[in-house]
């Protein structure tokens, strides 16, 4: 969408999305729960779909965060995953997604994991280009916005300090570390 067509804001209910998908067998690994990979595909679907929306554009994926898989899914779950854009900068969006897995048989709905998406949205020519601010219309859109911006600060942070802390590192002198790993030398 042209830059001149665009809202100057957009309420974070007209790009809230649901994807609801049953798990059929073929997405099973040989263990017999779902594979990962299914449902990275749909977070990055539902991610997608929110964050074009808000933008107006269509929009890539740049990083993830907090993507566990703690709690298995089993096949013949319907699992949802609800997406909203709980925070915009310039031409990123952060989305949120929480996915839940029903089990149809008996009603018990389990959360499996709660994720964060940046997306960036590309113009035509595949430049990031500006994105609509977002209106906050409940507490929660807030308290989720707020949140983001820690989120950020602190992944920036993180990632300095590791970035500190690789460029420390000299392997010749950290080779003892290797003593209390499971792990053997072979050269
Ligand atoms: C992400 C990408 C657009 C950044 O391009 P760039 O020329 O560095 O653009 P900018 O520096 O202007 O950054 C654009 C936005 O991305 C954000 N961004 C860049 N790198 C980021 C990172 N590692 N994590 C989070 N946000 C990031 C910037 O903060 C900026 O946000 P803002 O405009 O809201 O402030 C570019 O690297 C890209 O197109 N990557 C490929 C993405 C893709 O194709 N994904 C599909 C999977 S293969």
């Amino acid at each position: 969408m042209p830059d001149s067509l665009k809202p100057e804001f957009r309420p974070v209910s007209y790009s809230r999305v649901t994807l609801t998908e049953l798990m059929i067998p073929s997405y099973a690994n040989f263990g017999g729960k779902i594979h990962g990979g299914i449902l990275l595909s749909l977070m990055d679907k539902v991610a997608y779909a929110a964050a074009s929306k808000h933008a107006g554009n269509y929009c890539v994926t740049v990083s993830v965060d907090g993507v566990n898989f703690l709690q298995p899914v089993e096949v013949g779950e319907l699992v949802s995953l609800l997406a909203s854009v709980n925070y915009v900068g310039r031409t990123s969006l952060l989305v949120g997604i929480k996915v839940i897995a029903e089990d149809v048989r008996t009603g018990t709905v389990k959360h499996t994991n709660t994720c964060y998406f940046t997306m960036v949205a590309k113009d035509d020519d595949g430049r990031p280009t500006t994105v609509p601010g977002l209106t906050l219309e409940t507490p929660e859109d807030s308290r989720r916005f707020l949140e983001s911006i820690k989120r950020r600060e602190f992944r920036e942070r993180h990632k300095a300090e590791f970035d500190n802390a690789l460029s420390a590192l000299a392997v010749h002198q950290d080779m003892h570390l290797l003593q209390q790993e499971r792990c053997q030398i072979a050269y």
